[in-house]
């Protein structure tokens, strides 16, 4: 059974803070969290979902870029860093913490990042498109980071406003 979390929003603090390292591995407790973010990212439609975003401020992420039709690709990282990028792209982002939102993002094309999975292993995996966009939106947020941080401080404040909008009418 895997349990479905709420998913919290900006500005909750817990996603504008440093998350701290994974330093226990191997447990049920870790390997029923990773399952439970995999259930919540999917119940959210999502390709990605870190684990401040469930209120839990450790460095986990949970990824799966494969498209509907796709077997799915599940990739979980903890204490993730990016070792290496390439290139640049930009596109439409979104993010579960702010939903309703999407803005152009530039991003690195490629990324090559370096993890541990659930029993502590060391690995190196590399992505391109939106493999490589999720890798750094996602280790973003361990870093207390949204991609409204990308923004012009102008497109930023917009959003920013019509959020407080939002929550003034109990909409957020
Ligand atoms: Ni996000």
């Amino acid at each position: 059974m895997s349990k479905i979390y709420t998913i919290v929003k900006f500005p909750e603090p817990v996603l504008l803070a440093p998350a701290a390292e994974v330093t226990v591995f191997g447990t049920d407790k870790l390997r029923q969290l990773i399952e439970d973010m995999f259930a919540t990212m999917y119940a959210a439609r999502g390709v990605g979902l870190a684990a401040p975003q469930i209120g839990i401020a450790r460095r986990i992420t949970v990824i799966d870029c494969a498209l509907d039709e796709q077997p799915p690709e599940r990739l979980v990282l903890i204490n993730p860093e990016i070792i290496a990028t390439e290139g640049e792209q930009t596109g439409e982002e979104g993010c579960l913490s702010v939903p309703g939102f999407r803005a152009e993002v530039t991003r690195a094309m490629r990324a090559t990042v370096r993890a541990q999975d659930a029993e502590g292993q060391w690995f190196e995996r590399s992505g391109t498109e939106l493999l490589a966009r999720a890798f750094q939106h996602e280790i973003d947020h361990l870093n207390g980071k949204l991609f409204l941080s990308h923004l012009s401080a102008l497109k930023r404040d917009v959003i920013k406003r019509k959020i407080r909008k939002l929550q003034k009418d109990g909409e957020w």
